[in-house]
């Protein structure tokens, strides 16, 4: 890989003199004064981005490592921070949101009515008795509403959970039993592409699953007026809680090690972990990687096409932009409604200058406008962009040429982001200005992310070759731990073998001459299917569920062209293995049942049946032998210790 990486040449970066970071020797600059002094570093940043309430004395404290903590004993508030610094700074009547519906009706709410309907929301969650501390569930679609209720949870320090809307009921309960919450928000439905889809039925189904006594009250957001079950001693309309409110709240001053939020991530075993963030690391480094990776301008109009149900929505959606008083486009709907030209037509209409997207979606628009020149991006004015972004899994060069070419008319850097929902924002990015761009790489570390490339032993790897990739000093906008479980945030993150240093869980290989980062994929059971991550065992687990049908499942990931990867079931069913028509139809039974348990983006793209799976004389089901078969490729690996050799035959027919 490094052989072919040094043929590629580097695009330069674009002279922009007035880049907040400018020039690779600005950039070199950041990086030793990180080297020097890392708490230092941190610090000045953290007074140069933030208003605090208390200053803090104290950048890092890791006398309780892994435990660390920054800027403890400094005091603010995270939607003061967003919201009514903007307005004292006079940003008052700036667009904060520019929100488009999946219709393609636009609302714009500046950044005063943002402040004023936060408070609102802010009394009303109060008026329930949400106090400091507690959780609130948040699941909704994309909304202004998605985002207040974020920035009002943050406002009277109350942590908030948010859940993707497609996960299903059995997800949602989970996850409110596991936070605890004492209160979901949610929508009555949801729109996307043209379809109106249940949230607060879901809601409904999760609280009956039961193991949900802590929700009080569930508070609806009437987005389409559609029919729903009402329990009136726990359900309140958002309208009606708001509409008497004023729209002052005064914030709740927290420690900057307050948790501002908790959000679920897949990881290699077990249940989804609950990743927990702080308030004051956490909001400088959403607010200060917007303005360097993304070179954030007053006059620009930043769009992250990401859902409030991800990380990516919290960073650079709900805190990042509106930390720095950008204005920002939120859009409810899909990229393909109605019609692949969506995204483009957005740009144009919104005059959009930073589009942050992800590789997946970028692929499903070529495969659209190869097939359709009516929705091809030259077909649209997007001579208003100057930065493009990209994040959620390795962008392909074929990909990143076409989205450098046809979508940035040649002139637009691509970032290419490698973060993760527990380091809270960037880690290795290009900074626009800055950093000559490789296709298909994500080049180099953000200034003060001490990323590395170790064995199993956490002795650095010469560049070129492959190892693992870490983190050797805490940053500020770290994962603190997994919501209720130290222990595994522990062992998840810092194995002892690694030394103390951060474990990602990716694979990595740095380029021999120029030292470039090549992200090569997770390293354990953690799949990555367009951009969503989620854990083989935990779809496992949602097979073997279907007791009446399935005696054993295993599941292993494929490459896929458009989604990155796709899921890969192996199933042994209670009764005799079906083909033909019936294995179809069982098959399809399966994507339903697992679509029911966790959400439809864990629907396995393959299932194959077999009357048994590959095993070691041990009984250990061999994955690496299932992966070349959901791959379509000769079985090279050695066999011999295979219990059961004929299973593989059986488990390459497709259905
Ligand atoms: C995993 C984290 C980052 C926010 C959205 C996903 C993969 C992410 C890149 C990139 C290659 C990437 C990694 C990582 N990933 N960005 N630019 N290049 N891989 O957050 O759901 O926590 O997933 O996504 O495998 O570990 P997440």
């Amino acid at each position: 890989m490094s052989s072919n990486e040094a043929a590629t040449p580097l695009i330069p970066a674009p002279d922009m003199k007035d880049a907040h970071v400018y020039g690779m020797q600005a950039y070199e600059k950041l990086v030793a004064e990180a080297e020097a002094d890392h708490s230092g570093y941190w610090s000045r940043l953290a007074r140069e981005f933030l208003s605090w309430k208390t200053p803090f004395t104290r950048g890092l404290d890791d006398s309780r490592a892994p435990f660390f903590k920054w800027f403890e004993d400094g005091t603010l508030n995270v939607s003061w921070n967003c919201l009514d610094r903007q307005v004292e700074r006079g940003l008052g009547d700036k667009t904060a949101i520019i929100f488009e519906a999946d219709d393609g009706q636009v609302t714009r709410v500046s950044y005063r009515e943002l402040l004023a309907r936060t408070g609102r929301m802010a009394n009303a969650l109060k008026a329930r008795g949400v106090k400091k501390g507690d959780r609130v569930v948040i699941y909704m679609s994309m909304s202004i509403e998605g985002v207040v209720a974020m920035q009002a949870c943050a406002r009277i320090g109350a942590t908030h959970s948010v859940v993707f809307g497609g996960f299903s009921a059995q997800s949602l309960r989970d996850r409110i039993q596991d936070a605890g919450a004492v209160m979901v928000v949610t929508a009555d439905e949801q729109v996307r592409g043209g379809k109106q889809l249940p949230l607060k039925a879901i809601v409904d189904d999760a609280i009956a699953l039961g193991g949900c006594e802590s929700v009080k009250n569930v508070v609806v957001y009437r987005r389409t007026g559609g029919p729903i079950g009402w329990v009136p001693s726990r359900d309140r309309w958002l309208h009606e809680e708001t509409q008497a409110q004023p729209e002052t709240c005064e914030p709740e001053w927290v420690g900057a090690e307050h948790p501002l939020f908790v959000l679920y991530t897949s990881g290699s075993t077990g249940k989804p972990k609950g990743v927990q963030h702080s308030s004051g690391g956490y909001l400088l480094h959403a607010a200060l990687t917007t303005k360097w990776t993304f070179d954030l301008k007053p006059a620009d109009v930043f769009w992250c096409t990401a859902d409030i149900g991800w990380v990516t929505g919290h960073t650079y959606i709900a805190y990042g932009p509106l930390a720095l008083g950008a204005t920002e486009v939120v859009f409810e709907g899909v990229p393909t409604y109605p019609d692949a030209g969506r995204f483009w037509k957005m740009i144009q209409d919104h005059k959009v200058s930073v589009f942050y997207t992800a590789p997946t979606a970028i692929r499903s628009l070529i495969k659209a406008a190869e097939g359709n020149a009516a929705v091809h991006p030259k077909r649209y004015d997007l001579s208003s962009l100057r930065i493009l972004g990209s994040v959620g899994e390795p962008i392909n060069p074929a990909a990143w040429e076409w989205f450098h070419h046809h979508v940035g008319g040649g002139l637009c850097p691509i970032v290419d982001t490698f973060w993760q929902t527990e380091t809270g924002g960037h880690m290795i990015t290009p900074l626009p200005g800055a950093t000559p761009l490789v296709p298909g790489s994500c080049t180099l570390p953000f200034p003060g992310i001490a990323a590395a490339i170790v064995d199993e032993t956490g002795a650095d790897v010469p560049n070129g070759q492959g190892g693992i990739l870490v983190v050797k000093k805490p940053w500020p906008s770290m994962i603190r731990t997994i919501w209720g479980d130290p222990e595994r945030f522990k062992a998840s993150y810092y194995p002892p073998e690694l030394k103390g240093f951060y474990l990602a869980g990716d694979g990595a290989i740095r380029d021999a001459k120029t030292g470039y980062f090549t992200i090569t994929g997770r390293i354990d059971d953690v799949l990555n299917v367009s951009g969503h991550r989620m854990g083989t065992m935990e779809i496992e687990s949602a097979l073997v569920s279907c007791t009446a049908l399935v005696a054993e499942a295993a599941v292993v990931g494929r490459p896929d062209d458009t989604t990155g990867e796709a899921i890969c079931a192996f199933v042994v069913l209670k009764r005799a293995r079906p083909t033909g028509d019936e294995a179809k139809k069982i098959a399809n039974e399966l994507r339903n049942w697992v679509a029911k348990e966790i959400g439809p983006i864990a629907k396995p793209k393959d299932i194959r049946f077999g009357d048994n799976l590959p095993k070691t004389r041990s009984g250990k089901i061999m994955r690496r032998l299932l992966r070349s078969v959901a791959k379509g490729e000769p079985i090279t690996q050695d066999t011999s210790t295979l219990e059961n050799p004929a299973i593989l035959a059986q488990l390459s027919e497709r259905n």
